[in-house]
């Protein structure tokens, strides 16, 4: 395999990427996806440049080959929810932790380039300071936090013990079009923007006052992209925040949302919800510094270009 792979690649943020590394030059990209949350439509406007592979990555046999010989393995294939690694563990620690222990031993094997990791913000857990910065010691507070974690691990371990390239970013809150808002285990903004489209009332877990980093996807695709290009004696082995820097709680969402929609709904409040971390804010400092990281989209610009894209995609 001559060109990059994304595993996920058919979901909300493995899709960005793939259309960012087409964007960027690559000739053609593979997409390892068991497609249980990506979509072929995802991938629809660039689907003559994009190599499709049913595959999943509990099954080593059946990745390994996909991933020998590429320049860059992006592994984004993952079970992404707190919630739903709380009432489903099993499926989360299978595709979570045995998946990418198989995708980084099929890299190290198949003598891939790197491994660029989405790593997961949650694993920090409720920090006493904010924002959160990579020296602070890890706290997961939920199956998924800590699965995401085993994987930074695994990729730093792969590092020292066999020499792969492996760089993990930390995501924070990644919002964007074509993030699914049909499931309960969906993201809170893709929830938010068919509510308020919908004229309905969401439902916010706890006081609303809970903040998080929302960024953008293009952002993240591009800081993928920077991770794979960034010097290996600098980064490799090594963990990265990929967030914006900023932190918006729920309520102040809500209100601006109704405000660029000019309707006044009150949203529903629910319990809090079991893992939830209160506040999530990241330092960018190292990945300015190392990745060049350069996020383009302010928190509004974001907003308004995501609320436009669920409004075509409703009519
Ligand atoms: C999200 C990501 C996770 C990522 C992490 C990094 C999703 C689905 N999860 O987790 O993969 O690793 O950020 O920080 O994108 N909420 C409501 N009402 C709703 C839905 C959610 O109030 O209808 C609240 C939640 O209780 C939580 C906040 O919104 O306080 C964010 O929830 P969610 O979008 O699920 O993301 P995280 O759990 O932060």
């Amino acid at each position: 395999m001559n060109y990059p792979v994304v595993t996920g690649g058919a979901g909300f943020i493995g899709s960005a990427l793939v259309r960012a590394l087409l964007a960027q030059g690559a000739e053609r990209v593979s997409v390892v996806d068991n497609f249980l949350s990506g979509k072929a439509e995802n991938l629809a406007e660039v689907a003559d440049r994009v190599e499709i592979h049913r595959a999943d990555i509990r099954e080593y046999n059946a990745i390994a080959p996909l991933l020998k010989g590429a320049p860059v393995v992006f592994h984004l294939a993952a079970i992404p929810s707190v919630p739903r690694s709380i009432t489903e563990p099993v499926p989360s620690h299978e595709s979570n932790i045995d998946g990418t222990f198989n995708v980084m031993r099929a890299a190290q094997e198949g003598g891939v380039g790197r491994v660029v990791y989405a790593a997961s913000s949650s694993a920090y857990g409720d920090t006493e300071v904010l924002p959160k910065v990579e020296t602070m010691a890890p706290n997961p507070k939920s199956p998924y936090a800590l699965q995401k974690l085993v994987g930074e691990y695994y990729g730093s371990v792969f590092h020292s013990c066999y020499g792969l390239e492996t760089v993990a970013l930390r995501y924070f809150n990644v919002y964007g079009p074509r993030q699914d808002p049909s499931s309960p285990y969906s993201g809170v903004l893709s929830i938010f923007m068919t509510k308020l489209l919908e004229r309905s009332a969401p439902i916010i877990f706890g006081d609303g006052e809970q903040s998080r980093d929302f960024t953008y996807v293009e952002d993240v695709a591009g800081l993928c992209i920077k991770a794979w290009k960034a010097p290996a004696a600098t980064v490799s082995g090594k963990v990265y925040n990929a967030g914006n820097g900023g932190r918006f709680t729920l309520n102040e969402i809500w209100r601006t949302l109704c405000k660029i929609e000019g309707v006044q709904i009150e949203p529903q409040y629910g319990p809090d919800r079991a893992g939830d971390v209160k506040h999530s804010q990241a330092d960018t400092t190292a990945a300015v510094r190392d990745l060049g990281h350069a996020p383009r989209f302010s928190f509004e610009d974001g907003l308004r270009r995501t609320l436009e894209w669920y409004r075509a995609s409703l009519r």
